[in-house]
């Protein structure tokens, strides 16, 4: 049995299609063991909390960062998390959290990296004028938005499309790629070559 441990900080609507993902069996084998934010008002503790999932809040305002991570870090390991899933955590991880948890760490971002990093990306690629949208699951290093990307979805942008129907179609695609991804990096049927993630079953002969 696998444990997750999932960080937000708002709506939670990621966190919850993985804990539909992991209630049908898609996601076997596995439990979400602790569901953790750093803010007492985010709507994904309060779902958490009413679909009987362990929650726990500490507040980042006015912590230095160490500080809130190691708190952090302490509950994942209490709770014997094996794969840490950032669903809308609005924090940077320090390296030493990244270290923590080596390849263990996902997170996932409403665009096709490495395109629109950082806050509002959605916003970002309707202003930009784009005309294919999507998002991105990936690995985290040090760097917001940027470690190696285990899957993408990617949809086009229609010319009816407005930012909000846009964000809605491409929070359709995340809440499918996180499940995806989870079940990869869990199974670990693939090796990380450099920023490439290759499956298992498609590495070069050597
Ligand atoms: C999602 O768009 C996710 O890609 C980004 O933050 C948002 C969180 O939404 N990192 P929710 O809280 O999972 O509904």
């Amino acid at each position: 049995m696998k444990h997750l441990g999932i960080l937000l900080s708002g709506r939670g609507s990621n966190f919850e299609a993985i804990a539909t993902a992991v209630a049908s069996g898609k996601i076997s084998d596995t439990r979400i063991a602790i569901v953790i934010s750093n803010r007492e008002d985010a709507g994904g503790i309060t779902r958490a909390r009413e679909l009987g999932i362990e929650t726990l809040v500490f507040p980042s305002k006015g912590k230095a960062r160490e500080e809130h991570d190691s708190e952090v870090v302490a509950a994942l390991q209490q709770h014997k998390v094996d794969l840490v899933c950032l669903a809308g955590y609005m924090r940077l991880l320090s390296p030493w959290f990244v270290k923590q948890f080596p390849h263990r760490i996902l997170n996932i971002h409403p665009s096709l990296l490495p395109a629109f990093p950082g806050l509002e990306a959605q916003e970002q690629a309707f202003a930009y004028g784009v005309k294919i949208a999507g998002c991105t699951v990936h690995l985290v290093d040090e760097e917001l938005d940027h470690g190696p990307i285990i899957l993408q979805k990617a949809i086009p942008v229609l010319d009816t499309d407005d930012e909000q129907s846009l964000a809605e179609r491409i929070l359709e695609q995340e809440h499918i790629a996180y499940s995806e991804a989870i079940n990869l990096v869990l199974n670990g049927e693939f090796k990380i070559l450099g920023r490439k993630i290759i499956a298992s079953d498609r590495l070069p002969e050597r």
